[in-house]
């Protein structure tokens, strides 16, 4: 066996995966989440080191697991969080998350320090949910905290670090912190001394199949794991949901309608220049990379529309009809910035509107514009990612926007490509066990784990005249932003 750990934001899931690539068993543990002002988000580093530890000791314990046939774990990690250590190893404070966004004032610093070079280092434009920026923001606002810290990592890295007492940083999620060199994989020197940080600041960078140590005697007792087992770096948790789901060669992009949504594409060319429009990251597979663009409001956008307008009901009943309704909702029209936007627009005060109310319509017609609208909005991606010439032909989806086949095909006929589902899909956690499975030897690569591992279900083939439909009502979908803001 080995495990995949996947280190949310609310909760830590681990699943035990069979050589064939079955889920064994799964053990999930959650943690809280400290919003001590608004717009604040932290964790305790340490509730995530004690709720992986009884994950994995639930996965030691199961039924019919002999514990010795563990061979290698690693990790997908939730990214950007920064966890600042002490000479100990200790944490100096709480971790400010991805999903914080106290340093606006912050960004706007490192936009001015940096200039044009901003984009050619780190590829990627200042955001509030990056980590250099929460760096900058505990050296002004908490000198003392800061004068204590020796080093940063980012939330997996730390729990890594507990089981294995070893201190790594792999590229998928270096990339997200505006610190690393994204094209030439080093941290750069230039960027770190023009905010005056010594190199010493930043992790050893590895690989995500890299192994990274063994269990410490102290982690082997309480998970429960033999102190043999081989500890793999792991990823970001876009990486290694793009593993889990094959997204490993050039061609195959990713639609994942969770709470937010992200397109997610591949890609080889280091050098490829999307304008800063869409964050451009270093993939968990060797030498690769994607770019990715997110909608913050997705699959909230329609379990917003549920609890408000059909609270006692299920999704399906909600639902029941979805794909009679015509492309188009009937003339109705929504935009899901119910939380603001991040790709295209970068604009945290924008709201969501519906457009085109009609005396006809019924609840069905603003389900089904709920969805269009999430879709319209991802769409903005795959558009943006096609201008740059990057082909967009085959899309994996995932999440819950790939539990309905009316959404399914709705995705095939806005996105204008073929949309596949996955079999018993599971996400990032399944990606960080194939790092563990190809980190322990056996696949010669993640691709030769990946057709095994990953299945296939529906193909979901676009409808010409669903695509032109579509095209027309998403020219008229992306005026609304200029003419509602
Ligand atoms: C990516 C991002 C989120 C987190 C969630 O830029 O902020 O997807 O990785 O864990």
């Amino acid at each position: 066996y080995v495990i995949g750990i996947d280190l949310g934001t609310s909760a830590v899931k681990a699943l035990l995966v069979t050589k064939s690539g079955e889920v064994a068993a799964e053990a999930s543990r959650a943690y809280p989440l400290f919003h001590e002002h608004s717009g604040w988000s932290e964790q305790r580093p340490d509730d995530w080191v004690e709720a992986t530890i009884e994950a994995l000791k639930e996965l030691s314990t199961a039924q019919g697991i002999d514990p010795k046939a563990i061979e290698g774990i690693s990790f997908s990690g939730q990214m950007h969080g920064l966890v600042l250590l002490n000479g100990e190893g200790r944490p100096v404070r709480n971790a400010i998350l991805w999903n914080d966004t106290r340093t606006t004032a912050e960004c706007r610093e490192i936009e001015a320090v940096l200039g044009e070079d901003l984009l050619a280092i780190t590829r990627n434009p200042a955001l509030e949910g990056f980590t250099l920026p929460k760096i900058l923001w505990v050296r002004k606002h908490e000198p003392e905290a800061f004068a204590e810290a020796e080093l940063f990592v980012l939330p997996k890295d730390y729990v890594r670090y507990k089981l294995t007492g070893n201190l790594h940083m792999d590229y998928s999620d270096a990339a997200g912190t505006l610190m690393l060199d994204v094209a030439a994989k080093v941290w750069s020197v230039e960027l770190l001394k023009a905010f005056q940080l010594p190199e010493s600041f930043c992790p050893p960078l590895v690989d995500s199949h890299d192994l990274t140590g063994t269990l410490l005697p102290d982690a082997a007792e309480r998970t429960g794991l033999p102190a043999s087992v081989k500890v793999f770096a792991g990823g970001a948790d876009n990486a290694c949901g793009a593993i889990g789901s094959g997204i490993l060669e050039e061609g195959l992009t990713l639609c994942s309608i969770g709470t937010s949504g992200v397109i997610l594409s591949y890609e080889n060319d280091k050098t490829k220049d999307f304008g800063g429009k869409v964050h451009f990251f270093n993939h968990g597979k060797e030498n690769a990379y994607y770019v990715m663009g997110v909608t913050l409001a997705a699959g909230y956008s329609l379990s917003w529309f549920k609890r408000t307008f059909a609270p006692d009901e299920s999704y399906d009943q909600l639902l029941a009809g979805v794909g009679e309704v015509k492309p188009g909702a009937g003339g109705l029209l929504f935009t899901p910035y119910l939380v603001g936007e991040r790709t295209p627009h970068a604009d945290s005060s924008i709201r969501a509107s519906f457009i085109g109310v009609d005396g006809s319509h019924e609840r069905i017609h603003f389900a089904r514009a709920v969805m269009e609208g999430i879709t319209f909005s991802l769409n903005e991606s795959v558009d943006m990612f096609r201008s740059a010439g990057k082909k967009v032909d085959k899309i994996v989806s995932i999440g819950g926007g790939a539990q309905n086949p009316a959404w399914l095909q709705m995705q095939a006929d806005i996105f204008d490509a073929e949309v596949v589902s996955l079999e018993n899909e599971q996400g990032p956690g399944l990606g960080a066990a194939m790092l563990a499975a190809y980190g322990c030897g056996w696949f010669p690569s993640l691709e030769a784990c990946a057709e095994l591992f990953v299945k296939h279900d529906q193909k979901y083939q676009p409808n010409p005249a669903a695509v032109e439909t579509y095209k027309g009502l998403f020219r008229l979908y992306q005026q609304v932003y200029a003419n509602t803001r």
